[in-house]
């Protein structure tokens, strides 16, 4: 029974030991899943740039318009976005920039809109304009 006992631990345990081998040949077959990467493994350089996700650089600065904006720009304690021309877009948030009023509610706009950089509202604009 003792045997017994050891014998179990001893298969177990090799089925617990992998080689480099082993484990790279774990990580090619579930890499096409997710972004894998095993301890021992070089997981930065190239596959990883690969397998990053292109973005526009206005998308992060978008987030915080998203709350009245709709995160897809439908729209909601501002309005719809969504459709509008990039020139649409830089128009108005230059205008806002200024503390011009544009509607009736433009003094919501105006703090939104102090901060941006002329590279902010160009990113921005873009970002709008691929709803
Ligand atoms: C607190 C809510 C709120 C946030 C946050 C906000 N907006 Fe607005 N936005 C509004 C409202 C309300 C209006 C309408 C203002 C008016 O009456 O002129 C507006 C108007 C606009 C307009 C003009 C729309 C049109 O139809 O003419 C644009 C463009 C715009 N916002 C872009 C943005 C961008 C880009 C951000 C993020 C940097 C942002 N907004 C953040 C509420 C918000």
């Amino acid at each position: 029974m003792r045997y017994l006992l050891v014998i179990i631990l001893a298969l177990s345990a090799s089925a617990f030991a992998q080689t480099d081998e082993q484990r790279a040949a774990i990580a090619d077959r579930i890499k096409s899943f997710s972004n894998v990467c095993v301890a021992g493994q070089d997981c930065g350089g190239a596959a990883a740039a690969a397998a990053a996700v292109v973005t526009l650089p206005g998308e992060a600065k978008y987030a915080v318009c998203a709350a009245c904006h709709g995160t897809d720009g439908g729209g909601g304690i501002g309005p719809m976005l969504a459709g509008r021309e990039a020139d649409y877009i830089v128009g108005r948030l230059t205008a806002y920039r200024a503390n011009e009023t544009v509607g009736a509610q433009s003094a919501l706009m105006w703090g939104q809109a102090a901060a941006l950089t002329d590279d902010d509202i160009q990113d921005l604009a873009e970002y709008v304009t691929s709803f």
